[in-house]
């Protein structure tokens, strides 16, 4: 298992967008898309990958592909902002789904809806979500990859506070995670400080 908060400065300026409570939907969902796209470049710096034979206009030659179909989980609503942007770096990975919701009082994640490729099991997934707060939304989506026979599952998020990625890493130590920051702490009510605010509504303008 490892912890990697990406260290880039474009990184850091989109982030800061996204932190600033003026920013409006689409700025916000086009800056969430271009972080994600930004944090594929290094998800996917260790991937296997495979020797190709091909042929350029010059001579045959062995190269490389990517080994490994890659699946993209976001979790519904906030991950589906990050969807595009990894897309936009992997065209062939497929998408499956994982909706859930945060009870605001007790912040236990309930389930709602489920939906992945049949390809899944044997694939890099992706699990996608811009908030790991408490870690109680990311530990159950992969509780639930895990129990359809999910074996290489790495986690991308954009903002993380400390007790989200101690929770993570204890219940999956071998799920590898990604993120843009790790934020200071979550407050009395389990958003994280500094953070971004409620993510999803910021996304699809629902508040
Ligand atoms: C947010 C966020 C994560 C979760 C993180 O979703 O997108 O899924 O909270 O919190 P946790 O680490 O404490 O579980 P929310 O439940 O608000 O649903 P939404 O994306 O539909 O708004
Ligand atoms: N979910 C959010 O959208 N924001 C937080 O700060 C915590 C959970």
């Amino acid at each position: 298992m490892s912890v990697t908060i990406l260290n880039h400065s474009l990184v850091k300026h989109k982030l800061t967008n996204i932190r600033k409570k003026e920013t409006k939907t689409k700025d916000f969902y086009q800056n969430v898309s271009e972080i994600a796209g930004l944090m594929a470049y290094e998800i996917t710096r260790n991937f296997p990958l495979k020797e190709v034979e091909i042929e350029t206009p010059i001579c045959k030659t062995v190269q490389y592909e990517i080994a490994n179909d890659v699946v993209i989980v976001p979790i519904l609503r906030a991950g589906l902002g990050m969807v595009d942007g990894i897309r936009s770096m992997i065209p062939t990975a497929k998408v499956g789904f994982i909706g859930l919701y945060r009870d605001e009082e007790t912040l236990e994640p309930h389930e709602y809806y489920a939906k992945f490729p049949d390809t899944i099991v044997n694939s890099i997934v992706l699990v996608v979500d811009p908030m790991l707060a408490t870690g109680g939304s990311a530990i159950a989506a992969i509780e639930m990859l895990k129990k359809r026979g999910c074996k290489d599952i790495r986690y991308v998020g954009l903002v993380g506070a400390p007790e989200g990625i101690e929770a993570l890493s204890k219940a999956h130590p071998d799920v590898d995670i990604y993120l843009a920051s790790q934020d200071e702490k979550l407050n009395e009510v389990g958003y994280i400080v500094p953070g971004l605010g409620d993510c999803g509504d910021r996304l699809f303008g629902t508040k």
